[in-house]
């Protein structure tokens, strides 16, 4: 089933924008948040211009206090959110050698604290309403330790076990949880990212019509494309010297 309301971070580019446009072309009512309000602003036009509905409330996830009130708003103002989408997040591609402890914390505050404080906030809000989905969107990098992606793949495999507890914890409240799960998507952060090879890059427009189109189902796991799902799945179970001398061969 489409929902009929949602709030999805990190909204203004990428994912999280092709995300917005497709849930509030499915007939939802958008709630749009990201630091970059002007960004925010042509999204909620192009989603307005297509018939939709959205509203604009800009937010730094790392704040975890504005968080908390941003998704209260939300479920005010749209009249009872039924989907939280957890998807700002930054990306880390660097050698391990190289690692400046600013960039490390960087990457655990918005990847990990800002995604774990967006679903948190979302859980007495589904609670009251005895049901809600709550989607995380992590990174199939986060199925093992990936070469010089360490802050990164950490932050990812953080909030995949997160949303598993959250899975097991909310079913019988009736609240359900995804965990999305992409390879590589062009965007901002792709294109800005030192990643020479990015093997079967979808565009952001296509992950976003595929997430919303299984979200309706809310399965445990929404992983694309599925060579690199089946790939890095079958990673998770190679024993670490295995796993190591390929790793390093890639890298
Ligand atoms: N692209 C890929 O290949 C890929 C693959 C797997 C997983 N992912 C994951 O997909 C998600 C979206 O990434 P993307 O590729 O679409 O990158 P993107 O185009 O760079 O978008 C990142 C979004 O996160 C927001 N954001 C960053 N820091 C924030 C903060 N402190 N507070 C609030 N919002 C913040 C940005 O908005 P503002 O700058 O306006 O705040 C932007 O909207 C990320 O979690 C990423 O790890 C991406």
């Amino acid at each position: 089933m489409p929902v009929k309301t949602a709030l999805v971070t990190g909204a203004s580019s990428g994912i999280g924008r092709a995300l917005a446009i497709e849930l509030a072309t499915r007939g939802a009512h958008v709630a749009l948040c990201a630091r970059r309000e002007d960004e925010l602003r042509e999204v909620e036009r192009t989603i307005l211009d297509r018939g939709g509905r959205a509203l604009v409330l800009p937010v730094d996830v790392t704040d975890t206090g504005a968080v908390r009130e941003v998704v209260a708003k939300a479920d005010r103002d749209l009249g009872a959110l039924e989907m939280v989408v957890a998807n700002a997040g930054v990306g880390h591609f660097g050698h391990a050698g190289t690692l400046q402890w600013d960039e490390v914390a960087r990457v655990l505050d918005v990847n990990v604290r800002g995604a774990m404080a967006t679903l948190t906030a979302a859980i007495p809000i589904f609670l009251a309403h005895q049901h809600g989905h709550l989607v995380g969107v992590t990174s199939l990098a986060g199925r093992r330790g990936l070469p010089s992606s360490g802050p990164y793949s950490a932050s990812k495999a953080a909030v995949s076990t997160f949303l598993e507890t959250l899975r097991v914890d909310l079913h019988a409240a009736g609240i359900r949880v995804t965990d999305v799960q992409p390879g590589f998507v062009e965007t901002e952060m792709t294109r800005n990212s030192a990643h020479k090879r990015r093997p079967l890059e979808w565009q952001a427009d296509k992950a976003a019509r595929i997430i919303a189109s299984r979200l309706e189902s809310a399965p445990a796991v929404i992983a694309f494309p599925w060579p690199l799902a089946m790939l890095t799945g079958f990673s998770r179970f190679l024993p670490a010297w295995i796993f190591d001398r390929l790793a390093r061969a890639m890298s």
